[in-house]
């Protein structure tokens, strides 16, 4: 009788807080295990960037200590890719495709948490041909690291799929554009819209400045902004986006305007910040998203909790807006606790 396929591993990812003192010590064996023992490297494994990285790790459902680790960074500043790195295997677990299934998952985890961006990757030279079945490509020649010869590699990243759209229903997000410009020239200068962002009350918006701000929207790493397009017809019915995206804590903020008097009321707004909500969690990771909104716009306030978002406080006074002073109420919603209503759900794309 054939034995039994062996069972599946069991994968976790997690943040470095998020690991229990054991977990960080088997996961700090195994590479001490791989890195300096087998591969005979007197190195300083601890290098103080664990902290910053993101952990996957495999091992078996019977228990037993982790089989296969990697960790992963998201993207630095000023454009520098996302990396994966400490990727190996316990000596036991080898050749059996375990090593293939932590790449696989590598990669995808990198795309979930910091969107389709180019990753780096520091290989040791014998895995060449390995990295190079995820799309990783060398991009220089061979260095020495501890005494080990290593290629520089990256993987491309998919900037027209960054950030990536969503259509849902009656809406479409798509990443804001410059050609938007116009269209948003129709609406950010008009109090009847604008009345109820706190953002727009000073002076009126030129051309030029609002190119530049979607240029910048565009470049930044900490916005990710769209447009709101009708399904049926493709007209142009505001912005959305999530602003002040802090990415090691998975933290985002809302915001959201539908551009036309006539248009609003209709359900495009709901079916938009479901959208969003449907990427900020399951495409981008997030793990919070949260929003402030004027204590007296009660519509508003209906729509966010009716898509489930907590009131976390008021915030008293905090705006000087139209002549006055404005308190804000501050709302989030988990992405835990993120459970579109029905209405939003049956209209989801399929
Ligand atoms: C690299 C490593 C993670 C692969 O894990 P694995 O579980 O053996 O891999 P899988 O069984 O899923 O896949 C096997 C593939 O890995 C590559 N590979 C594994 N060992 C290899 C070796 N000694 N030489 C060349 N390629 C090798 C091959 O592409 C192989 O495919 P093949 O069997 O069709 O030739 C593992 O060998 C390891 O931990 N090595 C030591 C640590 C290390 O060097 N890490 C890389 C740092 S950049």
């Amino acid at each position: 009788m054939a034995p039994d396929p062996s069972p599946r591993p069991r994968w976790r990812l997690a943040r470095f807080d998020e690991l229990s003192p054991t977990e960080l010590y088997e996961l700090m064996t195994l590479r001490q295990r791989v890195f300096v023992v087998e591969q005979r490297c007197a190195y300083l494994d601890a290098d103080g960037r664990d902290p910053l990285a993101w952990h996957l790790w495999a091992r078996d459902p019977a228990g037993g200590p982790p089989l296969a680790c990697a960790r992963l960074f998201g993207p630095g500043a000023g454009g520098a890719p996302a990396s994966i790195g400490r990727v190996l295997t316990a000596p036991e677990a080898r050749r059996q495709g375990l090593g293939r299934e932590l790449m696989g998952r590598a990669v995808t985890a990198c795309e979930r948490l910091f969107g389709r961006r180019p990753i780096a990757l520091g290989a040791q030279r014998y895995l060449e041909r390995f990295y190079e079945e995820w799309g990783f490509r060398r991009v220089g020649p061979d260095y020495d690291e501890d005494g080990i010869p290593h290629v520089p590699m990256l993987r491309p990243g998919d900037d027209a799929a960054r950030p990536r759209g969503v259509e849902r229903g009656r809406v479409r997000l798509r990443p804001i554009e410059e050609g938007d410009v116009d269209d948003i020239l129709g609406w950010v200068n008009d109090p009847e819209v604008v009345g109820n962002l706190a953002a727009f009350s000073g002076e009126p918006f030129t051309r030029e400045q609002e190119l530049a701000y979607v240029r910048a929207m565009r470049a930044s790493e900490s916005d990710r902004v769209y447009s709101i397009l009708a399904a049926d017809d493709g007209r142009y019915l505001g912005q959305i986006g999530l602003h002040q995206i802090h990415w090691r804590s998975r933290v985002g903020r809302l915001s959201v305007v539908v551009a036309r008097r006539e248009e609003m009321g209709r359900g495009f707004g709901s079916a938009a910040i479901a959208s969003l909500l449907d990427l900020a969690f399951a495409d981008l990771g997030l793990h919070k998203v949260w929003l402030m909104v004027f204590e007296h716009n009660h519509r508003s306030r209906g729509i966010y909790a009716r898509l489930g978002f907590r009131v976390e406080g008021r915030l008293r006074e905090e705006y000087f807006h139209q002549d006055r002073w404005h308190t804000m109420v501050r709302m989030s919603l988990l992405a835990s606790e993120w459970d579109p209503p029905a209405e939003e759900r049956s209209a989801r794309a399929p």
